[in-house]
């Protein structure tokens, strides 16, 4: 017995870091997908193939899962099994087989998706149906026991689709609606890590915490005001705000000159605003803009030497293929 599950990556809009802190965020999901294949067999192993992240085959008896030696891109489909059959024992092994439409360095949230679909696919192998809040639970924690850090939006992102407010461990998960959303999206080219980025701003946080305390402050009022401004399809609001999150971002540290580069050579281009998107450093930033001009600043952010990509955002979430 088989079954395909698909899930979606993400961009984050508003509230990066200070959602890891409790404050809310705005993400929207990409209509570029992860897609997880899983097939129970007889024998109690472990079998992962996943071509586009350089795993060929890799496997693993059942019983050890989560010992021992986890190659870096097999971790959260393991955790992910594991976590999933602590919970919902069941005879026999798992093969999984895994393809993603986007690269694993944009930042779109591959390991997040990854581990939605599994534990959806898994959840649907034996008909027991978890629900979405169950199925957050099981992928939260998996991703919290691979990497320690995050705040779970990207996992929310996956499961729910569309574009969500989102508060800290899924306290908030509640969908926007919004119809139509013209973002311009450019990769810089460099993969940032997010963990990484996560413990540098902590240290700030540490040395300066009336300063990072008062930023996120500002951040949580500014994802408070644009969810009115996405609400009314207020573009020129929301690149405001845009601009503003930029500059909160910046006073913690976590912009990067390619993307500065790209954040102003797509202001210039004609967009009403342009920030980062996630942890910083690198990965993607978004602007927004008339749709008329969706295409000429894509090709300046390819002229300044970054990546456009195409996307089109508030993407159905994870689904059974
Ligand atoms: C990373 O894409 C966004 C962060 O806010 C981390 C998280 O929320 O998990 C920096």
């Amino acid at each position: 017995m088989s079954i395909t599950v698909s899930a979606p990556g993400k961009l984050m809009l508003f509230g990066e870091h200070a959602v890891v802190y409790g404050h809310p965020c705005i993400v929207t999901a990409v209509d570029q997908r992860m897609t997880a294949t899983l097939e129970q067999v007889q024998k109690q192993m472990f079998t992962l193939v996943a071509p586009d992240v350089g795993i060929e085959m890799y496997e693993k008896p059942m019983g050890e899962l989560g010992r021992g030696e986890m190659p870096k891109n097999a971790g959260f489909v393991e955790m992910a099994v594991k976590n999933f059959f602590a919970q919902h024992p069941m005879q026999g092994g798992i093969r999984i087989e895994t393809r993603s439409q986007f690269k694993s360095t944009f930042g779109f949230g591959s390991s997040s998706a990854v581990t939605v679909c599994v534990i959806k696919g898994l959840s649907a192998l034996p008909g027991l149906q978890l629900s979405p809040r169950e199925i957050f639970a099981l992928s939260y924690k998996t991703v919290l026991d691979v990497q320690g850090k995050g705040s779970g939006f990207d996992i929310a992102a996956a499961i729910y689709g569309g574009t969500l407010s989102f508060a800290a461990g899924g306290k908030t998960i509640e969908p926007l609606t919004i119809d139509h959303l013209p973002l311009v999206v450019g990769y810089t080219g460099i993969k940032a890590d997010t963990v990484t980025i996560i413990n540098e701003v902590k240290a700030l946080a540490e040395a300066q915490p009336g300063f990072v305390e008062r930023v996120y402050k500002d951040m949580h009022d500014l994802v408070e005001a644009s969810k009115e401004a996405l609400a009314r399809a207020d573009w020129k609001t929301v690149g405001e705000s845009m601009n503003k999150n930029q500059g909160y971002l910046d006073k913690l540290g976590v912009s990067s000159p390619m993307l500065d580069i790209l954040i102003q050579t797509a202001r210039d281009a004609g967009a009403y605003g342009a920030k980062l998107s996630g942890a910083g450093k690198g990965d993607c930033m978004i602007a927004i803009a008339e749709d008329i001009d969706r295409q000429k600043i894509g090709e300046a952010i390819n002229h300044a030497g970054g990546q456009w990509i195409d996307v089109r955002v508030g993407a159905e979430g994870a689904r059974i293929e």
